[in-house]
């Protein structure tokens, strides 16, 4: 399975602009395309943890990961599980952690997940299969007002109100289990071609509960940061940015005392880079999926 890890060269590149790599965490471990560039700068005695939700991507990246001399521990679970994650493994800092937020091109890529408009498939969408409610069950059963307040707010859909009356009208007389019966419910109440993708995003971020596990994950690991420590994250859509922009704020800024001016928190963070990183054009005429990447590595500085 061919795949090319987003801002590559851009990550290795601040990541060996740091000597100390002994505890290094990959949280959105994927099929392993960063994991292993990690894994080749790394030596006896570090340690490297994937995480990811989806146990297909880490048994593909599990068989990816080239020889390492590092101890490599992959891990099936949340990153919002991360602090359970290193507290059992007696560790209490961290020197790096990446985060390549979203889907990852195998579940694109495999007709049968529910994720991609372009195959006809189960109404799945969940990274990890082992637990939770499926996209059908969220299809069938929420709310005509859930379901409109859901594509608005994870894919800004400004057909929201049609789409969730003809979703509701629909599985008034049958059963919505397919990404096409969907999608011919979302093509005849909205003419919008884009309307399909968005709300295709909404779905998959509302069963996954993709910002919950980031506001969580993003918080834990900022606190298991080690001094100089770096925190990076690639997200892929406005509404991604935004929540992980305003999530790290406060790390940057401190709190400052509104009457006396006085530093109450001091800022734990500083930025890496002044301006996001983005791919170069070689990089998106390469791989399309990566035009929409935006990168933030910040540094622990308190
Ligand atoms: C964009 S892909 C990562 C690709 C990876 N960097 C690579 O080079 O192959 C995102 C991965 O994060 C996983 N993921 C999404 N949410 C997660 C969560 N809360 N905890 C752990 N993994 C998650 C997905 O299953 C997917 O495999």
């Amino acid at each position: 399975m061919h795949h090319d890890p987003v801002l590559i060269s851009e990550i290795e590149t601040i990541f060996l602009a740091r000597s100390l790599h002994h505890v290094v965490v990959d949280a959105t471990l994927g099929l392993g395309g960063h994991a292993s560039m990690f894994a080749s700068h790394m030596s006896p005695g570090d340690m490297l943890i994937g995480i990811d939700r989806d146990s297909d991507n880490l048994a593909i990246a599990r068989s990816k990961i080239p020889y390492s001399s590092c101890d490599l521990h992959l891990v099936h679970s949340s990153f919002s599980d991360i602090d359970t994650i290193l507290d059992e493994k007696w560790i209490e800092t961290i020197d790096f952690i990446l985060y390549d937020l979203g889907v990852s091109s195998a579940h694109y890529d495999d007709g049968e997940r529910g994720f991609s408009i372009r195959y006809d498939a189960p109404l799945d969408m969940r990274f990890d299969r082992t637990s939770g409610r499926t996209a059908r069950d969220l299809v069938m059963t929420a709310s005509e007002y859930d379901l409109r307040d859901l594509m608005f707010r994870f894919a800004d859909e400004k057909k929201s109100v049609h789409i969730a009356r003809a979703i509701v009208e629909a599985r008034k007389t049958k059963s919505i289990n397919t990404t096409f019966e969907l999608l011919e419910i979302i093509r005849w109440s909205s003419y919008d071609k884009d309307s399909p993708k968005r709300v295709f995003q909404a779905l998959r971020i509302a069963i996954n509960s993709e910002f919950e596990h980031i506001e969580i994950s993003i918080a834990k690991a900022i606190a298991k940061l080690a001094i100089g420590g770096q925190i990076a994250i690639i997200s892929f859509h406005s509404i991604e940015d935004r929540i992980v922009k305003n999530l790290v704020m406060p790390y940057l800024t401190g709190t400052i005392d509104e009457y006396t001016g006085q530093t109450i928190v001091p800022a734990r963070l500083t930025k890496y880079n002044k301006k996001l990183i983005l791919p170069t054009e070689l990089e998106i005429d390469h791989n399309p999926r990566s035009r929409s990447a935006k990168l933030r590595v910040l540094t622990r500085i308190n």
